[in-house]
């Protein structure tokens, strides 16, 4: 399952924490040539440190703004010369009820969870249709298919991303490009921490505390959609810890 990975140039956003990084740090040590963006640059110094990346492999990136999306993948294919994998993975959750009205957290969550993806596929795309290659990996969630009370926008961005990669799916088998959206489970991660809803925030960490995976669950699935032959496409992958139920 690590075959066809090693010596491609892959961009991840949202790669100083949770399953970014651990993508980041599997992909490495199958030999992937990384370039990773987020905001935190001491977390993505200290991780390209350890993965002794290149001068260049980390990128200061905020998925919300367009420019900074098109900088960080403009970058990677300056240094590389070319881009086989975005994994637009940045992502938010912070869940509330909607008659608490914590508009400027839906905002944020639009901005990030799908105008992020949005902005990682129209960065990639222009050197992908080039290419006549290119695999563009979104990362979607359970959430994208079960909605529950508190996870509304979260579920909405997210069952967007699902709608949008089927999409970009159809529109870009001319240029043999891949396209995979992965629908994680509940995995231990950064993302409660994102909850600002103090009771919606104390039941979700009790959920995490009795079904969450490790990360690097997720990397592996990644792998797997990379290290498939050329001419076959893994559109969706949606896993969940064994034990949990919804
Ligand atoms: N963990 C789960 O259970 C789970 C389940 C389903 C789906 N997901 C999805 O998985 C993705 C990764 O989340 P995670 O679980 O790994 O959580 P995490 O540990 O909190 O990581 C989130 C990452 O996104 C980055 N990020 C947040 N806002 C950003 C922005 N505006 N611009 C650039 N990067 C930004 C963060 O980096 P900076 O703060 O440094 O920018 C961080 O690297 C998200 O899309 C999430 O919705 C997670």
């Amino acid at each position: 399952m690590t075959q066809n990975i090693e010596g491609k140039v892959v961009v991840i956003t949202g790669a100083s924490s949770g399953l970014g990084e651990a993508t980041a740090r599997h992909l490495a040590a199958l030999g992937a040539k990384l370039v990773l963006g987020a905001r935190r640059l001491d977390r993505l110094t200290v991780l390209a440190r350890e993965l002794d990346l290149p001068a260049g492999a980390v990128v200061q990136t905020d998925v919300s703004d367009a420019e900074q999306v098109k900088r960080l993948v403009d970058g990677a294919v300056a240094a590389h010369g070319r881009i086989d994998v975005i994994v637009n993975n940045a992502g938010i959750m912070p869940q509330s009820l909607l008659e608490h009205g914590r508009i400027a957290e839906w905002d944020r969550m639009i901005d990030v969870n799908l105008k992020g993806v949005l902005y990682g596929i129209a960065a990639a795309l222009p050197h992908m249709t080039r290419q006549k290659s290119g695999h563009i990996i979104n990362v979607s969630s359970v959430a994208g298919h079960k909605v529950r009370p508190g996870s509304s926008v979260y579920a909405a961005t997210k069952a967007a991303v699902l709608m949008l990669s089927e999409g970009l799916r159809q529109e870009v088998k001319p240029y043999g490009i891949r396209t995979t959206v992965i629908s994680p489970g509940a995995v231990e991660t950064e993302l409660p921490a994102s909850v600002t809803d103090t009771e919606v925030a104390a039941r979700i960490r009790q959920f995490y505390d009795q079904v969450a995976i490790p990360a690097d669950s997720f990397a592996h699935m990644v792998a797997f959609a990379m290290s498939m032959p050329d001419n076959v496409d893994i559109n969706e992958i949606l896993y969940r810890p064994t034990a949990q139920e919804l």
